[in-house]
């Protein structure tokens, strides 16, 4: 009887035992991530899932004994990874490290309030210190300590475009607002939506806002408006905002219920003449849709932008309290690699961070933007979170959300300039 007592006592005991191991390592990260590196991203998409694929493979190769785990979240430009993150970071269980852009995003959320670690030493020992561009060191820096390591570069002001619509009605891809509306009322003449947008995920459509924003000011002038130096209210802006009213007059009908790889398939599909989206779009035509650049799409910067590259760069940094730290440099050190970065970026649409990396593994459409950067005036993505901090970007996205709908340029002036008390 007494034997029997104590043996279920133990039973008893192990079980409340293993239950709390279990419990610390589904909600406990740190005792979790002591052994996993689990990659936190939102490229879930075709192209995007690719590239950080044979990123991973590429590690796995190199360190077979370190356990990976892909634990991106679905939904574009980080719409809903963000809130996980931001809940994990809270939560003290950081993923062992995460995308996240260059820029306010990195700086003045996760830098400032004191949860990244700086990775100057990593920075010295791979060499890595010239053969970023500097102007991307800067972004991923704060107070002269880097924070985190750029795996590519994207551009967002690009205008995709079907070879085929284009060709067979004549038209040449639009330069100017005006070439751009012109060509618009060809193809609307014809029955065709000259433009596909998919704001399910309002994002996108503050993504075309910028790129107008960057046309009618120019790259000094749409800089000065992150840094308050021109009013959210300014003639130029109000200006800015009845072309975007403009061109939403061209759109499908049914942009509210696509994302961005639904908008970007009825340009590859034909069902659409252009769209306006990040190069990430290219990994989506190529990957998915099996499309050949400059055979079934073209690519022009978005009116009035030849010369600017408006900039967004995808880095990955260390946060604090892991106690598997050391691995997770070793992923850095191959993220940052020449090897990992034209791995990745053949792939994901983007060129390479690094100035050094093999041209040759790239398309002409690679190709042609690695040139354009090294000479364009690069601007901050206000989409993609490098030009203004994220309460700025939320409220934006509302306040775009809106005027998608309600065309009304006052109100929407009216909440840009509320919105601005976020701006630092
Ligand atoms: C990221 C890209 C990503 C895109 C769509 C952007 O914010 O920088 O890497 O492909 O969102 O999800």
């Amino acid at each position: 009887m007494k034997k029997k007592l104590i043996l279920s006592f133990l039973v008893v005991f192990s079980l409340i035992l293993s239950a709390c191991s279990s419990n610390s390592s589904s909600t406990g990260g740190k005792e979790e991530s002591k052994g996993k590196l689990d990659i936190f991203s939102w490229w879930t998409g075709a192209g995007e899932e690719d590239g950080l694929k044979a990123l991973i493979a590429l590690f796995e190769e190199k360190y077979p004994d370190i356990p990976i785990e892909n634990a991106a979240v679905a939904g574009g430009a980080g719409t809903n990874a963000k809130a996980v993150l931001a809940s994990r970071m809270q939560g003290n269980d950081p993923p062992a490290t995460f995308q996240v852009h260059g820029g306010s995003e990195l700086n003045d959320s996760w830098v400032a309030a004191d949860k990244m670690e700086n990775l100057n030493e990593l920075y010295k020992e791979e060499g890595w210190n010239d053969k970023f561009p500097k102007e991307l060191i800067d972004l991923v820096s704060k107070d002269g300590n880097i924070y985190s390591v750029p795996v590519n570069i994207h551009r967002s002001n690009v205008l995709w475009y079907n070879k085929k619509i284009f060709d067979e009605n004549g038209l040449k891809a639009p330069t100017t607002f005006t070439e751009f509306f012109y060509v618009a009322d060809a193809l609307k003449a014809k029955g065709i939506t000259p433009l596909a947008l998919g704001d399910k995920e309002p994002w996108t459509a503050t993504h075309l806002f910028e790129t107008i924003l960057l046309g009618v000011l120019g790259p000094e002038d749409y800089k000065k408006i992150w840094t308050g130096d021109i009013a959210l209210d300014d003639v130029k802006v109000m200006e800015a905002a009845e072309v975007f009213k403009k061109m939403l007059t061209y759109v499908n009908e049914d942009h509210s219920s696509r994302n961005w790889q639904d908008a970007s398939q009825l340009v590859g599909n034909g069902e659409a003449a252009m769209n306006v989206m990040g190069d990430w779009a290219k990994g989506y035509f190529v990957n998915d849709l099996k499309l050949v650049v400059n055979e079934d799409f073209g690519y022009i910067p978005t009116p009035e932008t030849a010369g600017d590259f408006m900039v967004i760069t995808d880095t990955f940094g260390l946060p604090k309290g892991l106690k598997n730290g050391d691995d997770v440099k070793k992923f850095l050190g191959v993220l940052g690699s020449v090897e990992g970065q034209d791995a990745f970026n053949p792939l994901k649409g983007s060129i390479p961070a690094r100035i050094d990396s093999d041209v040759s593994k790239y398309d002409q459409y690679g190709k042609d933007t690695i040139e354009d950067f090294k000479t364009a005036n690069l601007t901050p993505s206000l989409a993609h979170g490098s030009a203004a901090p994220e309460g700025f970007v939320t409220k934006v996205n509302q306040a775009v959300n809106i005027f998608v709908t309600q065309g009304d340029v006052k109100q929407f002036i009216g909440s840009l300039k509320s919105a601005g008390s976020e701006l630092k």
